[in-house]
C-alpha cells in the first residue's frame, strides 16, 4: 500500500546508523542519511515541535523528494522519526514538495505540502503540474487526503503559473479558520505569494495575492511565510534568480524579509522595510513557528542551491538545518538571535576582558573548539580607528575559517576558502554592519560544520556550512592597528 514509504523507512533504519554521531553536528538536525535540503512542517503538535524536511534518503543528491521527520522540546537536541511522506500517489509522484503543518481542533496533526507530476505533453516536452495536497496524522504516520490535491491549476488568479505553484506555509486565525500562503510565478514571469481561506484546513478557496516581485527581488518566490511580529506584518520569501543589490542581496537564491502592516479584511499588506534575513553564504527557505511561550520561531536550512556542489567526497549525509531563531523587530528590523534554549547547554566558560591586540596575532588560553558560543566585543583603543580586526576559526596549520571586520568601510566579511571544499563555489560573502558607538558584538556559533555569526545582539546573521576536519580547532584574534578585545567562549555540550 505504501510501498514507497515503506522502502524509505526501511533503507533509513538499515543504513541511518552507519554514520556515526562525531560525524554530524551536535545540535543542528541532519538528514537520516542521504539528503536534504528546506525545513517542512515545522509546527507545535500536542507539546512538542515537529521538523519536517525535504528529503531523498538514497543519494546525497537531491531526487525525487520525500519528509524526513523529526521532534525536539527544546530545538537543539532532536528525535529522529521515520520518513513521513514519499512520492507514491499519481499527483505527487515525482516528488512531496515543500509546505508546512499544523495542529487541528480534533488532535490531528495536518501536512499541507506540494504535490509535483510530470507528464509527457502532445508536443513531447515533459510539463510539470504543481497542486497543494493534505495529510492526516498523529505525529509519527500520516494518511493522504483521499481528495487530494486541494488547490489546482483551477484555484489559481489569471495568468498564474501551474508550474511553479508550491510551498504552502499554514495557520489557524484566532477565529478558529485556517490559512495558507504559497508561491506562484504570475503572468510577468516573476514571483508572487498568494492567499488562500479555508474553515476547515481541508476545504480552500483564493482570497488573493499578498504581495509580488514585479521583477523586483528575485523572480519565482519560494517558502513564503507571513505573520504578526511585534505589531507589524512579516513576510518571508527565498526568491530564486535574484540581482544583486549592493552587499544587501547577493546574486542567485536569497532570503529576503518584508516587513508592513496588513489590512486583513482588504487582504492589503503595504511594505514599510525589505532586508535580507542572513547575510552569509548558506540559508535558505526559513519557515517559522509559534512556541508555546509565544516566541515566534524561525528555522533555515543552512545550504543554499547556489552552493550544493561543494560536499565533500565521502559524506553519507549533505544538508543541515540552521540552529533555530527567534524573532522580534527592532526599529522596524528584523532581529534574530539563537534560541535561548542553546544557553542550557553552554559549559566551561572562558573569558577575557579588555585584551589589547597593537599589530599582533594571539591565542587565548582555552579558547578553541569545534562545538562553540563565543561572544566578542572589539572596540578601538582611544581615538584611533584600527585598520582591520580579523578572527580565524576551525583552524591548524592548513585549514582556517575567518570573519573580518574593517571599520573605516563597515565591512565583515566571512571567508571560507580554505574550510575543507574543493569546490569552485562561493567562499566569501560580505555585509554592511552597524556597531554601536565604535563597538562591535559578535556572537559566533559553531557546531562541527558550521559557523553562524550573530552580529550586534541579532541585527544580522550570517551563516555558513564549512567541510574543516574536526582536529583543526584552534582560535586566533589579529589586528591592525590597536584595539580592545573582549571574549566570552563556552563548550556547547549535548550532555
Ligand atoms: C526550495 C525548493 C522549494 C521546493 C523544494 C523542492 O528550496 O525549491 O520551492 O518545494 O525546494 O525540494
Amino acid at each position: 500500500m505504501n510501498e514507497a514509504l515503506d522502502k524509505a523507512r526501511a533503507f533509513e533504519e538499515q543504513y541511518g546508523p552507519f554514520i556515526p554521531a562525531e560525524q554530524r553536528p551536535a545540535f543542528h538536525l541532519t538528514p537520516t542519511i542521504g539528503w536534504m535540503n528546506d525545513p517542512n512542517g515545522f509546527s507545535r503538535y500536542q507539546g512538542e515541535y515537529h521538523l519536517f524536511y525535504q528529503y531523498y534518503p538514497y543519494s546525497t543528491e537531491w531526487g525525487p523528494m520525500h519528509w524526513g521527520h523529526a521532534k525536539t522540546r527544546d530545538f537543539l537536541r532532536w528525535e529522529r522519526l521515520p520518513a513521513a511522506l514519499a512520492p507514491d500517489q499519481p499527483y505527487d509522484r515525482n516528488g512531496c514538495f515543500s509546505g508546512s503543518a499544523v495542529e487541528l481542533p480534533n488532535g490531528k496533526h495536518l501536512i499541507v505540502y506540494t504535490g509535483v507530476c510530470k507528464h509527457l505533453a502532445e508536443d513531447g516536452r515533459t510539463v510539470e503540474t504543481q497542486t497543494q495536497c493534505l495529510a492526516l496524522g498523529d505525529g509519527v504516520n500520516y494518511q493522504k487526503y483521499s481528495k487530494n490535491p486541494v488547490l489546482t491549476q483551477a484555484d489559481l488568479p489569471e495568468g498564474g503559473s501551474p508550474v511553479d505553484f508550491r510551498d504552502p506555509k499554514i495557520w489557524q486565525e484566532p477565529d478558529g479558520s485556517f490559512r495558507l500562503v504559497v508561491g506562484n510565478r504570475p503572468a510577468d514571469n516573476s514571483g508572487a505569494v498568494l492567499l488562500y481561506e479555508s474553515p476547515d484546513g481541508m476545504d480552500w478557496h483564493l482570497v488573493g495575492q499578498v504581495d509580488a516581485s514585479h521583477g523586483q527581488y528575485g523572480m519565482m518566490w519560494e517558502c513564503p511565510d507571513f505573520f504578526l511580529l511585534d505589531g507589524k506584518q512579516v513576510l518571508l520569501v527565498s526568491p530564486q534568480e535574484m540581482s544583486p543589490v549592493g552587499l544587501e542581496f547577493h546574486a542567485g537564491n536569497g532570503t529576503v524579509c518584508i516587513i508592513g502592516s496588513y489590512d486583513k479584511a482588504e487582504n492589503r499588506f503595504v511594505r514599510e522595510h525589505i532586508q535580507a534575513v542572513d547575510y552569509g553564504i548558506d540559508f535558505y527557505a526559513p519557515q517559522t513557528l509559534e512556541a508555546e511561550d509565544g516566541r515566534r520561531i524561525m528555522i533555515g536550512w543552512m545550504q543554499n542551491w547556489n552552493t550544493v556542489a561543494g560536499k565533500p567526497r565521502d559524506c553519507r549525509w549533505f544538508g543541515q538545518m540552521a540552529l533555530p531563531r527567534e524573532l522580534s523587530i527592532e526599529n522596524g528590523r528584523l532581529i534574530q538571535k539563537p534560541v535561548r534554549e542553546l544557553e542550557q547547554y553552554r559549559r566551561n566558560p572562558v573569558s577575557y576582558q579588555d585584551v589589547v591586540l597593537n599589530n599582533q596575532e594571539i591565542n587565548l588560553h582555552n579558547v578553541s573548539g569545534r562545538m562553540i558560543d563565543m561572544t566578542l566585543n572589539i572596540r578601538p583603543m582611544g581615538e584611533a580607528v584600527y585598520d582591520c580586526f580579523r578572527v580565524s576559526l576551525a583552524r591548524d596549520g592548513e585549514f582556517v575559517t575567518t570573519i573580518r571586520y574593517k571599520p573605516d568601510t563597515s565591512i565583515l566579511k566571512i571567508d571560507r576558502t580554505r574550510s575543507g571544499s574543493n569546490a569552485d563555489i562561493v567562499h566569501t560573502r560580505s555585509l554592511l554592519v552597524r556597531p554601536q558607538g565604535g563597538v562591535l558584538q559578535l556572537r559566533l556559533i559553531l557546531d562541527r560544520y558550521s559557523v553562524e555569526a550573530f552580529v550586534n545582539d541579532g541585527e544580522q546573521a550570517a551563516s555558513v556550512a564549512i567541510f574543516t576536519r574536526q582536529e583543526a580547532a584552534a582560535i586566533s584574534f589579529e589586528a591592525s592597528g590597536s584595539l580592545i578585545l573582549d571574549v566570552t567562549k563556552y563548550d556547547i555540550v549535548m550532555d
